[in-house]
């Protein structure tokens, strides 16, 4: 592949550098345009454009590859667990086992939030979305932790590891109690006597005498974080890196990326899928009616589709495994899933998906899984968060240590030209 390209505008010749990734993919360097030739480029919803390099995670969306720091994603979800991949995604490599330990000890040793988180999720949980708790809760923790939210670098850098950890130690418990406290009902008391998914169930569903949980839940619960744990340059990542371009620290990056995830067209989607199916279900359809609608551009098939992956979501696969087994282990029979089965049947053999190159993505059956284990739907999200939140702090990283410019797009204006002021009689 040559090192340049050569860009005519009218008489005159631009030549932009190529950018060359370690995956071969290639990219038109337009550093120089604007300066040199007056023109920017125009990509709405940015699907041709470039924000960075980055070494997190790389995604063939043609091929449906998913890797975290070349780790395949398929081998993560069977060798490791989530909170060895947050490691890895914070440090580039897998621990070792004191390595490992350590990260386990530091996270283990946050179990208790401060008493002004809990006062926030108890002031807003009576009426607003978990995802607004969470977003505020991440802003009110940094806020116990000024030494970790400076907004200065490199002492926000040098103190990351503590940050990551006690955020990936806390949103478990902001999660539950934001779930206790709208059924007013107190945390229990258990410390870390479990592991780490095993302590959140029982934060959430237990009580006080903790009995032993499933292992099978526990570790289906594990995947589902691990299998949500990057996604690349997706909306809510992108968000955090745009913030943390600014300088901000990593709580008020993840805050903001929080509430990026909570739209219905991203994070938002998991809980969509279960309102799609529950109303597919009590509509006495079995999905052809609403795969239908879906192409007469009357509805979205929600957990269907995505931006990058132009084949199989390799999340959705390992999760639609995932759920007969969680299924099977709970005893719990799923309408839903039957539904869901019979949608992405429908869905994989017509026309309108194939053509468009549809496919289950990541929240497809997430959320069935979720809905089995007794999780409310207005906590799905919640639930991608707390898996999405070691991504999210790994590009804070990468951007707070080599992130060069604050990011600032420019814009094609199409509003009124100059006019002048036209006094309050006049109108
Ligand atoms: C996540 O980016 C990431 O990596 C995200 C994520 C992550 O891990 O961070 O993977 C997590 O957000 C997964 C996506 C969850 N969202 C949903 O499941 C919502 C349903 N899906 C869509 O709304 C949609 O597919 C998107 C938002 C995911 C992607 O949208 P694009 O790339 O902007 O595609 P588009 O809207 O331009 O659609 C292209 C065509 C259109 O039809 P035409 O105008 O060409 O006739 O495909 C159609 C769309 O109408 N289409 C769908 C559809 N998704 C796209 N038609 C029916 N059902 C769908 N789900």
């Amino acid at each position: 592949m040559s090192k340049q390209a050569t860009l005519n505008i009218g008489d005159k010749e631009y030549t932009l550098k190529i950018l060359t990734g370690s995956e071969d993919e290639h990219a038109l360097d337009i550093s120089i345009l604007r300066k040199e030739s007056n023109f920017i480029t125009y990509d709405d919803g940015y699907g041709n454009t470039g924000s960075c390099e980055s070494d997190i995670t790389f995604i063939d969306g043609d091929k449906g590859v998913l890797r975290y720091r070349g780790f395949d994603i398929a081998e993560l979800a069977e060798k490791s667990n989530f909170l060895e991949t947050c490691f890895l995604l914070f440090n580039g490599e897998l621990p070792n086992s004191s390595e490992l330990d350590n990260f386990k000890t530091k996270v283990f040793s946050h179990s208790t939030l401060p008493s002004p988180v809990e006062k926030v999720i108890h002031s807003m949980s009576g009426n607003s979305h978990p995802m607004g708790v969470l977003s505020s809760a991440l802003q009110a923790l940094g806020g116990c932790f000024p030494h970790l939210c400076t907004n200065t670098r490199p002492a926000d850098i040098d103190s990351f590891q503590e940050a990551a950890s006690l955020i990936v130690a806390s949103i478990p418990s902001i999660a539950a109690s934001t779930y206790r406290s709208s059924k007013g009902e107190n945390m229990p008391e258990i410390g870390n006597v479990f592991s780490y998914c095993e302590n959140f169930l029982h934060l959430m569903f237990g009580s006080a005498s903790a009995e032993p949980i499933d292992s099978s839940i526990s570790k289906a619960l594990d995947l589902i974080f691990l299998l949500h744990a990057d996604h690349e340059q997706n909306c809510s990542t992108s968000t955090c890196r745009m913030i943390a371009s600014g300088g901000a620290n990593a709580f008020a990056s993840l805050s903001g990326a929080v509430s990026a995830l909570w739209g219905p067209l991203h994070g938002g989607a998991n809980m969509a899928v279960i309102r799609m199916l529950n109303e597919i279900h009590s509509a006495g359809d079995d999905g052809s009616q609403f795969i239908q609608s879906a192409k007469e551009g009357k509805s979205r098939l929600m957990g269907f589709g995505h931006r990058v992956y132009r084949n199989y979501d390799p999340r959705a696969k390992i999760l639609k495994s995932a759920c007969d087994q969680a299924l099977e282990a709970l005893g719990v029979e799923s309408p839903i899933l039957d539904i869901a089965r019979n949608l992405e049947t429908s869905a994989l053999q017509d026309e309108y998906f194939i053509a468009r190159k549809l496919y289950p993505n990541v929240d497809f059956y997430s959320g069935i899984i979720l809905q089995a284990m007794g999780f409310p739907t207005n906590m799905f999200t919640v639930l991608f968060a707390l898996g999405r939140a070691p991504g999210w702090l790994a590009h804070w990283k990468e951007i707070a240590t080599n992130g060069k410019r604050i990011h600032r797009p420019r814009q094609i204006y199409q509003g009124s030209t100059h006019r002048p002021y036209v006094g309050l009689g006049d109108r």
